[in-house]
């Protein structure tokens, strides 16, 4: 598994990352675990929300019967939103949301924590003073965000002590948004939309990890592009590729993300075949020539 630095601290994190969104769909909860830790990943992503919080509850019991040892893991978990009601950033709902994720888990710390979707209404001082009291207590070693932009990672950072480390944001192939804009800029096409205050030079400017989410899906979950005759272009593509860089096309996907700097993939298949193909493929560099490629392929158009 490569790894790299978490945001601008000195942990090492794996490039590829498991999202546990799906954990409750799983056959076999443990083996999805036990076969993501032999590949070489040991960085679970959850949020409270998932599953209404059965996803947790299931990673958590899952681990018991493993022989997996809690302090190999990196484990982090998301929250401020409060489903079909309202985002909600204040200092009780973070603390209350952590507590809960730490039972469900069964675990006494995150070793990251995300803020899940922008509260509209949040009051930075509020979330700095959550910040302080799970730092303080040691229930959270990290701190990030999710789908935020720089204005609002600025606004925080007025206020918030610890370094905000990572912004989970979708990206993949058939998700390129953030970077359209910097191949486009200038121009008056569609990929010159700057669709998020240009997060994605913000985020190397500052040291800020991206965990790339839903790396497999089109539109917003709309399905997975991969062996789908929708895109016959990408997928003759993406086989050819695959036969080129001794992987498959949902490694080549992969591989495509992480070329990708300060990228982390999160992958939320369930398939234990799979899982071992994204985990390789954290291993391959595709070079500059293949990336545009598979770029070009996917209907993107170069100024
Ligand atoms: N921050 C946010 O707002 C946000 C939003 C959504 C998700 N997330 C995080 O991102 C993680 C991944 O999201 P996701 O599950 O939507 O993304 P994904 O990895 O793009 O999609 C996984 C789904 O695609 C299916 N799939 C079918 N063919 C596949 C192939 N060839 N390769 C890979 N997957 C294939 C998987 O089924 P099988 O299991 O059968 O392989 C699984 O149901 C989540 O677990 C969560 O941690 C974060």
């Amino acid at each position: 598994m490569r790894t790299m630095k978490f945001g601008p601290t000195d942990q090492n994190v794996d490039a590829v990352i498991l999202g546990a969104m799906r954990i409750n769909n799983a056959e076999n909860p443990q083996a999805v675990i036990e076969t993501a830790v032999d590949a070489g990943i040991t960085f679970f992503d959850h949020a409270d929300i998932y599953g209404a919080g059965n996803c947790e509850t299931i990673f958590g019991e899952a681990l018991k019967k493993t022989s997996i040892k809690r302090e190999d893991l990196f484990i982090q978990s998301k929250c401020g939103i409060v489903p079909g009601k309202l985002f909600d950033f204040s200092k009780e709902h973070i603390i209350e949301a952590v507590e809960g994720s730490l039972k469900r888990l069964q675990m006494d710390h995150l070793d990251a924590l995300l803020l899940h979707r922008p509260d509209a209404l949040m009051e930075p001082e509020e979330i700095a003073a959550a910040f302080d009291e799970l730092a303080t207590s040691g229930k959270v070693k990290h701190f990030g965000v999710s789908n935020q932009n720089p204005s609002q990672i600025d606004l925080l950072e007025k206020t918030v002590k610890q370094p905000l480390v990572a912004n989970q944001l979708q990206f993949g192939i058939m998700h390129t948004g953030m970077i359209d804009s910097g191949i486009h800029v200038n121009m008056t096409d569609d990929g010159s939309v700057d669709h998020d205050g240009g997060i994605y030079h913000y985020s190397r400017l500052h040291d800020m990890t991206i965990q790339a989410w839903s790396p497999y899906q089109y539109g917003f979950f709309e399905g997975v592009f991969i062996g789908n005759e929708k895109f016959p272009e990408l997928n003759k593509k993406l086989e050819e590729m695959a036969e080129k860089y001794n992987t498959t096309p949902t490694g080549i996907a992969s591989s495509w993300i992480l070329r990708v700097p300060n990228m982390q993939v999160i992958a939320g298949t369930m398939n234990l075949g799979r899982i071992k193909e994204i985990a390789a493929a954290s291993e391959i560099k595709m070079s500059k020539d293949d990336w545009y490629d598979v770029y070009l392929a996917a209907g993107n158009i170069l100024p």
